[in-house]
């Protein structure tokens, strides 16, 4: 759906956005469109509207908030994380395309492209994409292929840092199209068509529907070319209908009513998770914290230059796998959890839950150890938290 920028600004935005009242009730809140088809007043004369996967007044009201968020023209929803990212890439690539994927992503992104796109004959590599002559000789490589330059920043589960602004510019060389997995910083912390990608994408199963109850997707874009109206099969719009992932009415109006309360949620899990980082950092049971906040992190001053702040991730490492395993068995205000992003703080061990599908040995070779730990960290009193891991930690 196509956005129509306003003059206010973000807080007042997630509010108001396409939430006046309802011109036949003046219900305040918009009413839930739980229909599947429209009446037409003769054949193809209708309202806009004239079947449920092309087009539902609740999914144009959450597609233009996400266009909001992200300073974008266009926002497009989707069933899941994983259905917006497959719409980016089957619209976007062919047979024999390229893809330049970062090191760290999430295991679902691996196994969708290692399983379900190989077999298409898309060809990609995965690098650690804070080394740019490495991005820059990739891309030169492969320019003759449509191609396409993804990354996650932070990544998940390392929290690495990625340069979006430098990479684009190498990526806009060799004519790459840049999409960016903004799921972990979120448009609060981080606007990545600002710094010159291309495209983002968005599981808002996590923080922008903030409450662990609905799964979706999104992607927002400022190209036209990419966008399009004009039904042209190689185009974003056009196969968010033909492919059909489209989230339900319902979840489209749960989702933007969720997204009133987004900067409030974000500031929290910000305030907190930078509580419990360092709270981790000087406990002698902890081998490493890695928040991208934290003067420690190796990508620390160029998160300070790309965000606006550090979200709400942390990971650590607590040595190994019983050690974790031990832990995660003690944990009780963060619940054991696969997902991210709700207000409830959830904790997880990415090596064999959100990342097992990717093979044991590239696992390793990234970094993501047995002792890994990942915590999502919630809008609870951080105290509370606080106490809850060092129980967890002392017992
Ligand atoms: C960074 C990231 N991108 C995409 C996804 C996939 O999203 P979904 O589970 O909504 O399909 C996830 C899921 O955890 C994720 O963490």
């Amino acid at each position: 759906m196509k956005y129509k920028k306003t003059n206010h600004r973000l807080g007042t935005n997630v509010v108001h956005v396409g939430q006046e009242p309802d011109p036949s009730t003046g219900a305040v809140v918009p009413p839930i469109y739980m229909t599947s088809t429209y009446k037409q007043e003769g054949v193809n004369k209708h309202k806009g509207f004239d079947y449920g996967r092309t087009r539902n007044p609740n999914r144009d009201n959450l597609e233009q908030c996400i266009a909001c968020l992200e300073d974008a023209k266009y926002g497009l929803a989707y069933s899941s994380g994983m259905a917006a990212l497959d719409n980016v890439i089957q619209s976007l690539l062919c047979k024999d395309s390229y893809m330049l994927v970062c090191d760290d992503v999430y295991g679902g992104t691996f196994r969708l492209l290692d399983k379900s796109f190989k077999k298409w004959g898309l060809v990609f590599d995965f690098i650690d994409m804070g080394n740019l002559e490495l991005v820059d000789e990739k891309l030169w490589l492969n320019q003759y292929k449509n191609n396409i330059t993804l990354m996650e920043s932070p990544t998940n589960p390392l929290l690495k840092i990625i340069d979006i602004n430098e990479i684009s510019r190498i990526a806009a060389k060799y004519g790459s199209i840049v999409v960016v997995d903004n799921t972990f910083a979120t448009p609060y912390f981080q606007k990545p068509l600002n710094l010159g990608a291309d495209v983002v994408v968005h599981s808002t199963t996590k923080y922008i529907n903030g409450h662990s109850t609905v799964i979706g997707g999104a992607v927002a874009l400022n190209r036209k070319d990419l966008y399009n109206e004009f039904e042209d099969y190689r185009e974003l719009k056009f196969n968010q209908n033909a492919l059909g992932a489209i989230p339900s009415p319902f979840d489209c109006w749960l989702m933007r009513e969720n997204i009133k309360t987004f900067p409030l949620r974000m500031e929290k899990h910000q305030k907190n998770a930078f509580k419990i980082a360092e709270f981790l950092s000087s406990h002698p049971k902890i081998k490493k914290v890695i928040y991208p906040g934290l003067n420690s992190h190796p990508q620390h001053e160029l998160a300070k230059k790309q965000m606006y702040g550090f979200g709400g991730m942390v990971s650590f490492d607590i040595g190994s796998f019983r050690a974790a395993d031990k832990f995660l068995k003690k944990i009780k205000l963060f619940t054991l959890a696969e997902s991210l992003g709700g207000v409830e703080s959830l904790i997880e061990h990415p090596a064999k839950m959100t990342h097992a599908s990717i093979p044991k040995e590239i696992r390793e070779k990234n970094g993501i150890t047995d002792g890994l730990i990942r915590a999502s960290v919630g809008i609870e009193d951080a105290e509370d938290l606080i106490e809850d891991l060092e129980r967890a930690l002392n017992s």
